[in-house]
């Protein structure tokens, strides 16, 4: 078994990025300038928008944190997209999700003017990255898709699961996977909570991607001996164990599944660090197509 250290490439792919940086100054351009809008004070929220601060800092981007009340109106919202959208001096920004109940995601995502949405989530980006096209990668599956390539993992013709349907990450992935491209030329198979006879699908991958938001789902008998696991869970357990009270946990049983495994990332440190970089990376995209 050989463990996926997302932490080790995210580190490498951030050296990476710091020298572009770098060459791009330069050439006399500005730093690449990434905006994060937070909403409230959602422990989970705060603590990713605070990670993407630091991350911009430790590559050399600039990077703006816009903090609103949980009360905010859906049009005050929609006024600091616009005025985001209009600002020439940031590359690309984010909101934060989720948003309150009283505003509409999706109005929002769709008020962001696509070559500032770095996050991917808007339907212009979503549907170039379908058809193959230059866009915005949503961050996860694009991070996911690096670490796979990263490791020289063997996609082409293998029998991919993805576990689960959620527009940011499973339904990206299973198309990213199934692309002619390398990484991808997988048959791919997207299962979810409503599926029949998970257990034997998943039993069946050679890449299993577990994205479902169950802590602990995947367990050994679910894995096939030499398949790659790919742990997208991030849930907070409470945990006595801990300073902070709770424990990320994956969706897969890590210590029965892993000796199975040719591959398997562990979590935390597989798929999270490499989700922040691939922010990162669509930032200072957005800032060299200036
Ligand atoms: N909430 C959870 N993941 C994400 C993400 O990648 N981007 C944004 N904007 N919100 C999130």
């Amino acid at each position: 078994m050989q463990l996926i250290d997302g932490k080790k490439i995210a580190a490498e792919v951030k050296q990476e990025i710091k020298k572009e940086v770098e060459q791009l100054v330069a050439s006399g351009s500005r730093k690449p300038h990434l905006a994060a809008v937070l909403v409230g004070n959602d422990g989970g929220s705060v603590t990713y928008v605070n990670h993407k601060v630091n991350d911009c800092k430790e590559v050399g981007f600039e990077s703006t944190l816009l903090k609103f009340e949980d009360s905010i109106t859906e049009k005050e919202l929609l006024e600091a997209v616009h005025n985001l959208n209009q600002d020439d001096s940031i590359d690309g920004f984010i909101v934060q999700l989720p948003l309150p109940k009283q505003i509409d995601e999706a109005k929002i995502i769709e008020a962001i003017d696509p070559e500032k949405d770095v996050d991917g989530f808007h339907p212009v980006n979503v549907g170039k990255m379908l058809i193959g096209l230059p866009s915005f990668v949503s961050a996860t599956p694009s991070g996911i898709m690096e670490l796979i390539k990263r490791y020289n993992i063997e996609t082409t013709g293998k029998n991919c699961v993805v576990l689960g349907r959620s527009n940011i990450v499973g339904r990206p992935l299973t198309n990213l996977l199934s692309q002619k491209n390398i990484p991808g030329n997988a048959t791919v198979t997207m299962i979810h909570s409503r599926s029949e006879n998970i257990k034997e699908i998943c039993a069946r991958a050679d890449i299993l991607i577990a994205a479902i938001g169950k802590p602990e789902f995947v367990t050994a008998d679910m894995v096939k001996e030499g398949a790659t696991v790919i742990d997208v869970g991030t849930t907070r357990l409470p945990s006595d164990k801990t300073k902070s009270g709770w424990k990320l946990t994956g969706d897969v049983k890590f210590d029965e599944v892993s000796p199975k495994c040719k591959y398997i990332t562990p979590v935390p440190g597989g798929v999270g660090p490499m989700t922040r970089v691939a922010l990162l990376k669509n930032t200072l995209l957005a800032a060299q197509k200036k």
